[in-house]
């Protein structure tokens, strides 16, 4: 159960965590509940919770059917996409919102209005990507399903609350999925902020300034009064060129989906991330065990567009159904494979049964009966 927590597995059982939590207690078994667990530790609890589980391989869920191998030489780099995480109030949300409002809406007057759950930001013609998701279920899912698509975490710390639970499990959430944090101490404005407080809170969980001798970047903002902004902007794009971050615009896209949707008038609509190549209007795409035809795309505003390259956020109509965040989607050139691979895959799903050893669980084959 790559990346699932006993707090995860509970949700997916309708259980209590605190049941769960006693089971585990019962087997001798040391765990909190943000503990990750293995496929057969996550099986054998499901099972007490009369539950069914499937197991997959790696195997059976890459299916490799894009012959070119990128050449180095046709990498360029391309926009770190970053998630806010943080406790409850702590300015995720303002944060993202004064984001967006300074950095995209100065060329547009009149502001912009936001139409997918994801944005480009711009830093002396260097993109950023946000995804503007609740931050710690969206990282969790994707994850769950195997799905990496965030560079670097921005933790969003309130310089008049400091260090609280949701702040540590998306430090845990960061660190297992080996994603760099950038700590945000926000709420500088307020008269009894104190940053150096949340600087010394986490350095005892593990999170050593830069600034004392550590190696995590800290930048101290206000979310609400636009300070310090384009500071943090600049750290994400230095933390994540470490990263050394390339996608080839010339290959068949492929990334992950973030939301899926029926809308009324405009039938299924996905909201993915292209993290490699480009996709285009037209395109088929395999998503899950759906292939579609690209009927439209449309960027983080709300305009038409023919095409998107890597690190895109876009809205892609004319899917034949609904996908599930976190599947994944690969535009492709031979149609009758793809509706191969598609009728495979959900083949596999149904025909899947307990036992396959050495597999990787994700959330949803775990089904409650
Ligand atoms: P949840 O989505 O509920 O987890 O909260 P959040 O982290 O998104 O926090 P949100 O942005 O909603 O901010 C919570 C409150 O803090 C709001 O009243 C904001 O106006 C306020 N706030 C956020 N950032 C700042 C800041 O930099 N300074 C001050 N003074 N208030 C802020
Ligand atoms: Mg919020």
């Amino acid at each position: 159960a790559e990346g699932m927590t006993v707090k995860d597995l509970a949700d997916k059982l309708e259980a209590k965590v605190k049941d769960v939590m006693r089971v585990i207690l019962e087997q001798g078994m040391r765990m909190t509940i943000n503990s990750t667990l293995d496929a057969d530790t996550a099986t054998m609890l499901a099972r007490q919770f009369g539950a069914e589980v499937e197991v997959r391989s790696f195997e059976e869920e890459i299916v490799e059917f894009e012959e070119g191998v990128s050449r180095p030489e046709d990498r360029e780099t391309r926009a770190p996409v970053v998630t806010v995480m943080g406790h409850v109030d702590h300015g995720k949300t303002t944060l993202l919102d004064s984001l967006r409002t300074t950095r995209v809406a100065e060329r547009e007057a009149g502001g912009i209005t936001q139409h997918i759950g994801a944005y480009a930001v711009e830093l002396n013609d260097r993109k950023i990507v946000f995804l503007d998701t609740p931050g710690h279920a969206a990282f969790t899912t994707m994850r769950a399903r195997g799905a990496k698509v965030t560079d670097v975490v921005v933790l969003v710390v309130a310089a008049d609350d400091g260090v609280m639970p949701q702040t540590r499990e998306a430090i845990d959430h960061a660190k297992a999925a080996k994603v760099p944090i950038i700590v945000a101490i926000n709420k500088i404005d307020k008269p009894d902020s104190n940053p150096e407080r949340v600087m010394r809170e986490l350095s005892e969980i593990g999170l050593l300034a830069e600034s004392w001798g550590g190696d995590t970047v800290m930048v101290p903002v206000s979310a609400k009064a636009k300070q310090n902004l384009d500071q943090l902007l600049e750290m994400i794009l230095l933390v994540t060129e470490i990263g050394d971050l390339k996608a080839n615009a010339a290959r068949n896209a492929s990334g992950t989906v973030l939301e899926g949707k029926l809308d009324r008038g405009r039938g299924p609509v996905a909201t993915v991330l292209v993290q490699d190549g480009t996709l285009h209007v037209g395109d088929t795409v395999l998503v899950g065990t759906i292939v579609g035809k690209v009927r439209a795309l449309q960027d983080d505003r709300g305009r038409s567009v023919r095409e998107v390259g890597p690190s895109t956020p876009v809205e892609v109509l004319g899917l034949g159904g609904v996908p599930t965040p976190g599947d994944t989607f690969q535009a492709v050139e031979d149609v009758a494979k793809a509706r191969q691979i598609a009728m495979f895959r959900e083949e596999q799903a149904k025909a899947k049964s307990l036992g396959a050893r050495g597999g990787r669980m994700t959330l949803e084959t775990l089904q409650k009966h």
